[in-house]
């Protein structure tokens, strides 16, 4: 298979705009601040994150700064989850793009007072769309505490399949955590029914 991934990534004008019917993905913008801020400080998303909640708005500033950069440098596709009203309620990664192995890496999270009313899965499944048609991906992969509920129910209604645990992978602070691994191949997305 000859497909040029970091040719393809390199082809990007900006962030790919995606919509579902209630939410959209874009790039995050300097203006998310307050946004960015409100979900990365909220104890209940930060809970099984890899990093401890949020304490300073200049944090989310940073974090923006950071997502930018590294869409400039097409490492990631950080995009922003936005409602109808394009106010940030959410993100969604890939990220470790392995373009011998046509694979990436996914990651999201989304404004605790907006769970359980199926947005991170529209938002999530746009992202996949994209990214097995335009860039070609074979494999996509979360990780994710065993302990996460709600991020195995979005995943496995999305069709990924629990693939292993490792044991005690991250530390987050002094703490230690599993991690299972789930997969989602392209040919399981294009006969999936979600
Ligand atoms: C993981 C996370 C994004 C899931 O959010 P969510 O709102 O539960 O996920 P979904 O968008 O898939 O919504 C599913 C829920 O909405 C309900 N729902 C309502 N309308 C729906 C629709 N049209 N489509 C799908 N689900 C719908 C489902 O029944 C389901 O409810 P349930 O969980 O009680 O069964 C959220 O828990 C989160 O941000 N967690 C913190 C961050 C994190 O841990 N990220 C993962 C790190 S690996």
């Amino acid at each position: 298979m000859s497909f040029d991934l970091p040719a393809a990534l390199a082809a990007l004008p900006g962030f790919p705009q995606l919509r579902g019917s209630r939410t959209r993905l874009r790039g995050p913008r300097q203006d998310d601040a307050d946004a960015v801020f409100a979900l990365f400080s909220d104890p209940e998303v930060m809970r099984y994150w890899s990093r401890p909640p949020m304490t300073e708005r200049t944090e989310a500033e940073a974090a923006i700064g950071e997502m930018q950069e590294a869409f400039a440098e097409r490492d990631k596709i950080n995009w922003v989850i936005a409602d109808k009203s394009d106010a940030v309620i959410g993100t969604c990664t890939l990220f470790r793009f392995d373009a011998r192995h046509r694979r990436a890496e996914l990651g999201y999270a989304l404004r605790s007072d907006r769970w359980g009313q199926g947005l991170a899965h529209e938002a999530v499944s746009a992202a996949l769309d994209w990214a097995f048609r335009s860039l070609a991906l074979h494999r996509i992969e979360a990780d994710i505490d065993p302990r996460n509920d709600g991020s195995r129910r979005i995943l496995e209604r999305l069709g990924f399949i629990s693939e292993g645990l490792l044991r005690e992978r991250y530390f987050v602070g002094e703490k230690v955590s599993d991690t299972e691994i789930f997969g989602l191949l392209a040919s399981d997305w294009r006969n999936g029914d979600r």
